[in-house]
């Protein structure tokens, strides 16, 4: 079963991805409840961190029970990075992840997230700079290459576990193509087969079913999935992968009252964790999920979505649950 350094990980374990806005601990928190093994934090900037900028500092935060956590950070600066590492070691993570992954224009010009798989050479000794300045198991995350023509990701892999990288996350996609088309698990499997490789390999991309996760496992042979997309606003997924994995058969999908019950608890923890108005604006993005299938249901989503003050968002869902409460999901 595989181990991020001493953090033992059962069979096949199932990953919370670090997303951008969405990753945050209250989600991090239902998501855990419902069979995460590991969550990850959304990445922090490393010159955020060191200017002390207030936003980059809050994504900080972790709550006991969502562990093991992984802090993920970017940057393309050593001193940056060795800096920031000293800085998210006070939030004792149980994991401190590099983002080499992220496409996005304004990170990637500045040579960081994907734009580090330009210079292989400096992704390997900024890993191998952060290993040895912090006694956390350091993992990665990262895509198949920068394009098409340049998917080294089996030498890549290989090398940064050789300088102490303890486990890597691959997205099975290049910079170039963002997130169009579908993810390709053949070079993950290939990184997985590499006879030197002994850390674990997860896979990403698109694992958007229980039978996805299954033909990740069984087909490709990875150590572990990481879940963005199919959990936003669906905290279930995880537990009905692994429902899947142990039955053959569905889950029965969650029930009205437990959707309105997971939302207002999530509301509830983004309001204790960063305030009114913020908390019941960061929440928004997630009810769509939460309620999605559910016929006429626009004008209540509306309500939740542009209500400036949580009364009015605690009352739609008790208006949802009163109209809808008996309406039956499909699997
Ligand atoms: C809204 C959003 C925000 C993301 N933010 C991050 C991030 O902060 N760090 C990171 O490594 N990847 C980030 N990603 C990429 C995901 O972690 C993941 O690699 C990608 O979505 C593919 O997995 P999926 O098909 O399961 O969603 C983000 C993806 C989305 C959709």
């Amino acid at each position: 079963m595989p181990k991020i350094g001493d953090i033992q990980l059962p069979d096949f374990p199932l990953l919370l991805a670090p997303m951008e806005d969405v990753s945050d601990p209250p989600f991090r928190a239902l998501c855990k409840e419902q069979g995460a093994d590991v969550v990850y934090t959304e990445f922090i900037s490393s010159e955020g961190l060191i200017r002390d900028a207030a936003k980059s500092v809050m994504k900080l935060d972790i709550y006991e029970k969502e562990r093991p956590v992984g802090i993920q950070i970017f940057g393309a600066n050593l001193d940056s990075m060795l800096q920031s590492v000293e800085i998210v070691e006070k939030s004792r993570p149980d994991i401190i992840d590099i983002n080499f992954g992220c496409p996005v224009k304004k990170v990637v010009s500045k040579g960081a997230g994907a734009g580090i798989l330009k210079d292989i050479d400096l992704m390997v000794s900024l890993t191998k700079a952060m290993v040895e300045h912090t006694k956390l198991p350091v993992t990665v995350k990262t895509r198949l290459g920068w394009d098409e023509s340049s998917i080294k990701i089996v030498e890549v892999a290989e090398r940064l576990q050789d300088v102490g990288c303890q486990a890597i996350a691959i997205h099975g996609r290049t910079r170039a193509q963002m997130y169009k088309g579908n993810a390709n698990w053949e070079p993950i499997a290939k990184v997985k087969n590499n006879q030197r490789m002994h850390i674990p390999v997860f896979g990403n991309g698109d694992v958007d079913s229980p039978e996805a996760a299954v033909k990740m496992r069984d087909e490709y042979g990875l150590d572990g999935a990481m879940i963005g997309r199919a959990s936003i606003g669906y905290p279930w997924f995880f537990k009905e992968v692994k429902h899947f994995f142990e039955t053959g058969t569905h889950a029965d999908p969650p029930t009205m009252v437990e959707r309105v019950e997971a939302a207002r608890r999530h509301l509830q923890m983004s309001i204790d964790w960063k305030g009114e108005k913020l908390g019941v604006f960061e929440t928004r993005r997630h009810y769509t999920n939460y309620f999605k299938g559910v016929p006429n249901f626009k004008p209540y989503r509306m309500k939740m979505v542009t209500s400036d003050e949580s009364e009015d968002v605690f009352a739609a869902f008790d208006e949802v649950l009163e109209i809808f409460g008996d309406f039956q999901f499909a699997t």
